[in-house]
């Protein structure tokens, strides 16, 4: 019997998807979706496979031409010694290969290392493998970076692998380069593995990405995942890939991925080889029209519902995540959260999508988060109605 599973829990944000369907005219600022549509590079990729009859199976891992694309971009964008096509694994999305990658590396009681707050999926998956999520704090006051001490004080002779996202979802935190190098010093030390999830590696307004799979020696213990959903605006598409060098976990990943899947959407793949093989521009459109996004919410933010929301401007991926004010006492008493609380009432009251921090980690209790990747008119729409229920407030 799969027991187990009933109490793997399942995400605040399905919770609230299904609490937004009831509400007329929202603003969707509670789920990580673009509101840019994907490039023309990926839409006639897929209609010419379409036309052509890519309609049948493919190889389960992958088109051969989309993983040495892949092979390539891995090598040439994220520095990472990629030498062997065979390394990487196409997915459906990042969740998937997160889901793949976790089965394949655990045994029962494994421990790994997550970021408190972090993506639900991230403690979601390793519980599917009957792994033991362990975090480690992140807090606002350190920018999100984590305390190598704390990291290092929760190894036990459990723990298999230090899960680390950079830039994060959903603090916005992206690690720096110093940082990663200490993170890999102690994975190397205590003999980890290490899965890096990097969905949000061209998300980033300050500071660079750096792939920790890209330092010296460690692609062998590290797996890389990637999704074309945020970088290409394809989230409804599913299309992600990992790169394995490891042999053994490469061989189980594949098993998992044929019989979870047989082989990622056909037509898909061609998408992703029109969005690798065309003009990268989109890339740099999105990140500055984020950008301009960020800065036009935050701006708003301190002007319309300063006294009750604080926080910086993420240095990446396109979250809000602000610190509620603790004097603040409308809504929901019955409600113990307070960051569900906040969230409960702006839906309800404000028409406003967003998600309690406390779902990313105890840490993230007393903190709500936004998606600033919508539009600018849903933004500013959003921004009216805080105003609307919080202008009235004096402030607490
Ligand atoms: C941190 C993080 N990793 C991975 C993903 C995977 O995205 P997808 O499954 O759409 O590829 C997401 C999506 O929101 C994310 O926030």
């Amino acid at each position: 019997m799969a027991s187990f599973l009933d109490s793997v829990p399942l995400s605040g944000i399905t919770r609230i998807r299904d609490m937004m369907y009831s509400v007329t005219d929202p603003y969707r600022l509670d789920q990580g979706d673009v509101s840019f549509d994907a490039p023309d590079t990926v839409k006639s990729a897929m209609a010419r496979a379409i036309v052509d009859n890519h309609s049948h199976y493919v190889q389960t891992t992958g088109i051969p031409r989309l993983r040495e694309l892949i092979a390539a971009k891995l090598r040439n964008t994220n520095g990472i010694p990629v030498d062997d096509v065979d390394d990487v694994l196409v997915t459906n999305g990042g969740i998937h290969g997160l889901y793949i990658i976790c089965r394949a590396l655990l045994e029962t009681g494994d421990e790994v290392l997550i970021p408190d707050p972090a993506w639900p999926p991230a403690a979601g998956n390793i519980l599917a493998a009957q792994g033991v999520p362990v975090g480690y704090g992140l807090h606002e006051s350190d920018g999100w970076q984590p305390r190598l001490d704390e990291v290092e004080s929760k190894i036990t002779p459990k723990t298999r692998v230090l899960y680390l996202n950079s830039p994060s979802n959903p603090s916005g935190g992206v690690l720096t380069r110093t940082c990663i190098e200490q993170l890999a010093a102690i994975a190397e030390k205590h003999d980890l593995w290490v899965i890096s999830d990097e969905a949000y590696e061209d998300v980033v307004f300050d500071g660079e990405h750096v792939s920790i799979a890209s330092l010296p020696g460690m692609y062998e213990r590290t797996i890389p995942l990637y999704t074309f959903s945020k970088s290409y605006a394809m989230t409804g598409l599913r299309l992600g890939y990992v790169a394995i060098r490891d042999a053994k976990i490469r061989d189980r990943s594949k098993k998992l991925l044929f019989y979870t899947a047989s082989n990622i959407a056909s037509v898909v793949q061609y998408g992703g080889i029109g969005a690798l093989e065309g003009s990268q521009d989109c890339i740099g459109t999105f990140r500055t029209e984020l950008r301009a996004r960020r800065d036009l919410f935050y701006a708003g933010i301190k002007e319309l519902a300063g006294e009750i929301f604080t926080g910086q401007p993420p240095a990446g991926a396109f979250y809000a995540f602000l610190r509620i004010n603790p004097g603040w006492t409308e809504g929901d008493r019955a409600t113990a959260s307070a960051s569900w609380r906040m969230v409960e009432y702006l839906i309800s009251k404000g028409r406003i999508g967003c998600v309690p921090g406390v779902d990313f980690g105890a840490n993230g209790e007393g903190y709500v988060r936004f998606c600033f990747a919508r539009d600018r008119k849903e933004l500013t729409g959003a921004l009216g109605s805080m105003q609307g229920l919080f202008g009235a407030t004096s402030a607490p």
